[in-house]
């Protein structure tokens, strides 16, 4: 088919141009508001879709500059390493930018407003930006470990990864903190469960993920089930999570409802997504650690212990619970969209 080949950059050079004129109208209309404010100040949540903003369109141009020959068909000016390099300095940065970023932002709006509760610290949020956004650009070789991207490149981008830890936690430690006198609040509301939860998830990933930089670890992980775990406890619990706390908080404000149709159904759900999250990235630990060691099972002879079938077989069962934790967590979202549909239709019953 028609692809660039580039993960999560396949598309070819004419749509490319046409996400980039898109991304500078999402732009425009972000960087207007924002000139037009009636306070001097700018909030961190906006500092951060600011950022998340300029990151992608810097990530999506650079990594897509290419040589068109057709309509369809282009060759990447960059060439070998340097165009693998480039390609997961993107890669990441889509990590930290695209599914991190933008969150962030969200948190730092929906956790204060749903606690009732100024952030915990100022401070520390701005020291975090600065700081995450500085490191995460380092951390893209940790994709390549074990290439024929230079030695010492590799080993960058091991460090900056460990690094990395620091100021991702910065910015779960403030979004829990900012409950700090209204803990009881998670015993009554299922929202800001979510919202706690989803950093959980956030702190978990960006602990797991430094490790999984270490080359020795990646040596075991990389190309695994593992990775896939490590993906979706961002993705579901963090990114999913934090998305489904913000939503249930806007919609009844977006259609001047006072609550949601049905809170103990935000529980259920609240439920159902960290049961079904949980399911999802435990298998795939349990399947990609015993995945990567068949994989370098030898014998005494030095032949391999197991062929690739026989290691397929056994990761099977997992992949079953998997499924069952896709359909938990995707039942979970059924019943959002249902009780999103109530809300929508019931009595209007309060203003702005
Ligand atoms: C401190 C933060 C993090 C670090 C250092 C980190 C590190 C890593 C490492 C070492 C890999 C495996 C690379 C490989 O062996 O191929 C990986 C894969 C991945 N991570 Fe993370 N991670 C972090 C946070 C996150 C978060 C928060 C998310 C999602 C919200 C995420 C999404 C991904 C994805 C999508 C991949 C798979 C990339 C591919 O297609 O190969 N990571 N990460
Ligand atoms: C119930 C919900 C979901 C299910 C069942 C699911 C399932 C899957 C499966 C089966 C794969 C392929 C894994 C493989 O190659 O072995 C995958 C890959 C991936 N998913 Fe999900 N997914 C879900 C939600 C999400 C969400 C919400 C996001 C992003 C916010 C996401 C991001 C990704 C990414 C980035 C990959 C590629 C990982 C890689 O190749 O390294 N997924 N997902």
């Amino acid at each position: 088919g028609f692809t660039s080949t580039k993960e999560y950059a396949e598309l070819e050079w004419p749509i490319d141009i046409l996400i980039t004129l898109v991304w500078l109208a999402y732009a425009a209309v972000f960087f207007a508001t924002i000139a037009k404010r009636r306070t001097s100040h700018i909030y961190v949540a906006n500092w951060f879709y600011g950022a998340f903003i300029i990151a992608i369109a810097l990530l999506h141009v650079v990594n897509n500059l290419a040589v068109p020959v057709s309509l369809m068909k282009s060759y990447s000016a960059y060439s070998g390493a340097i165009d693998a390099m480039v390609q997961w300095w993107y890669g990441h940065n889509a990590v930290g930018f695209f599914l991190t970023a933008g969150f962030l932002g969200m948190m730092y709006y929906y956790v204060p407003v749903q606690a009732q509760r100024p952030v915990y610290s100022y401070r520390l949020s701005i020291v975090h930006f600065w700081a995450l956004i500085a490191v995460y650009m380092w951390a893209g070789p940790h994709h390549l470990h074990y290439s024929s991207l230079p030695d010492w490149a590799q080993s960058l981008g091991m460090v900056f990864s460990i690094v990395l830890l620091a100021p991702s936690w910065g910015g779960m430690i403030n979004g829990m903190m900012t409950l700090s006198g209204a803990w009881h609040k998670l015993r009554t509301d299922p929202i800001i469960r979510f919202m706690i939860v989803a950093l959980s998830f956030y702190g978990m990933s960006t602990f797991e993920g430094p490790m999984m930089a270490i080359k020795t670890v990646n040596a075991l992980s990389h190309n695994t089930d593992w990775t896939i775990g490590h993906v979706h406890a961002g993705a579901l619990g963090w990114v999913a999570m934090i998305t489904i706390g913000a939503t249930y908080v806007m919609v009844p404000r977006l259609f001047e409802r006072k609550q949601m149709y049905s809170i103990s159904w935000i529980n259920t759900h609240f439920w159902l997504s960290t049961i079904g999250t949980v399911l999802y990235i435990a298998s795939m630990w349990v399947s990609g650690i015993m995945q990567g060691l068949m994989w370098r099972a030898v014998n005494t002879d030095g032949t391999l212990t197991y062929n690739f079938v026989q290691e397929l077989v056994e990761r099977h069962p997992f992949y079953i619970i998997r499924l069952l934790g896709g359909i938990i967590f995707l039942s979970g979202m059924i019943l959002m969209a249902v009780n999103v549909y109530k809300t929508v239709r019931a009595e209007r019953d309060c203003r702005g």
